[in-house]
């Protein structure tokens, strides 16, 4: 999976640990990114609604929350190994993202050119072009040349980019399958028919389609007008979410609560961000009719690792500073798994804790 601010990968065993002591069959993973949860919420047994605005996580969506093996993988590896030999040829990628600014190698950048064009000549159904369209940007994401945003590329070459770009078979995630869709959150919300919605809205002024402009334009292929050092997509100056502003987040996000009928909500927002703790509980209150709230440490390690915790963990030193707290807010109709819910969440960290 790519590398992704704000995404849940530490918290996702403890989200799936939540979600099982819910009495619910289906979920919304409304703002998806990744999709990393709303994939273990599909191995976890659910059937999962995907959604984000960007049209990168769609194509995740296809790919790991849509496709359900039944595809010829046979057929699609092949195409993989096709594209793997492509001789590569300068193109808008290369031009924009390896010349004008130093994203990729222009080794590789031919490489994508050549890839990408290849994928528009094939006739696919939407997973199989879901699955080999993030196979490409996995690909490209592990030779990049960033710190995990394209907002700026290093002065120097990553060493990863040295690397040839190598296209590989995104595994098929086992479980019911789900749907995509590529809607504002907002205006999704009141059609919004699952038993359990996870809400992970952006939390601070960085806005997603500016910092994976080149996933946006590597998938619409559609050669924007370029700004600035960075090469970002002429219309990120226009396409702003409310959720990146600190003067419209808190409205638009008590908008979307008040919108959504599923019964259950799961709310996760990094302490670092716009939404304060106290407002969310009571937009929660307001809206259903029990509310828990966990903070987790998840970047505990950090602080370990450089000399804050003695090995047993014990704190030996201030890491206030350091400290990034996830809080989980869950809130639904009744108290009983809730409680449940709580309980399987500090079971998992002890869990993950002693490992
Ligand atoms: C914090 S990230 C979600 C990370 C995700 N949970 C993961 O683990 O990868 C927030 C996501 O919200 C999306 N987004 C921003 N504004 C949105 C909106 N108004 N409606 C739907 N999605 C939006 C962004 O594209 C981004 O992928």
């Amino acid at each position: 999976m790519i590398k992704y601010i704000g995404s849940k990968r530490k918290l996702v065993p403890l989200l799936g640990a939540v979600a099982a002591e819910l009495p619910i069959s289906s979920a919304c993973d409304i703002f998806a990114g990744t999709t990393r949860v709303g994939q273990e919420l599909r191995r976890r047994g659910l059937v999962v609604s995907s959604n984000d605005l960007s049209h990168y996580t769609e194509q995740f969506g296809y790919a790991y929350i849509v496709a359900d093996g039944g595809e010829d993988r046979t057929a699609l590896q092949e195409i993989l190994d096709e594209c793997n030999q492509l001789e590569g040829y300068d193109g808008y990628f290369t031009k924009t993202f390896c010349e004008q600014a130093r994203y990729f190698q222009p080794k590789n950048g031919r490489r994508v050119d050549a890839i990408r064009d290849h994928l528009d000549t094939l006739s696919l159904s939407p997973p199989a072009r879901g699955i080999l369209l993030t196979s490409l940007i996995e690909a490209a994401d592990r030779v990049d040349s960033t710190t995990g945003v394209q907002m700026a590329y290093l002065k120097k070459w990553a060493a990863r980019s040295e690397k040839d770009m190598q296209l590989l078979l995104p595994e098929t995630v086992p479980g019911p399958v789900g749907s995509v869709s590529r809607c504002d959150a907002n205006q999704l919300a009141p059609k919004v028919e699952t038993d359990l919605t996870y809400i992970d809205p952006p939390y601070n002024q960085h806005s997603y389609a500016g910092n994976y402009h080149i996933w946006e334009t590597l998938v619409r292929w559609d050669q924007p007008e370029a700004y600035g050092v960075a090469r970002k997509r002429e219309d990120t100056k226009t396409n702003k979410s409310a959720y990146n502003s600190k003067r419209s987040a808190k409205d638009t996000f008590d908008d979307l609560l008040g919108n959504l009928s599923s019964p259950w909500l799961m709310v996760s927002f990094s302490n670092e961000g716009y939404h304060e703790s106290d407002h969310v509980i009571v937009q929660l209150q307001k809206q259903r009719k029990f509310v828990k709230v966990l903070a987790v440490d998840y970047k505990r390690y950090v602080g370990a690792q450089i000399g804050i915790h003695d090995l047993k963990g014990n704190k030996v030193g201030s890491v206030s500073h350091l400290r990034n707290k996830e809080l989980l807010f869950l809130a639904g109709p009744e108290l009983e798994p809730l409680e449940a819910a709580c309980d399987a969440a500090i079971r998992q960290e002890l869990a993950e804790q002693h490992t």
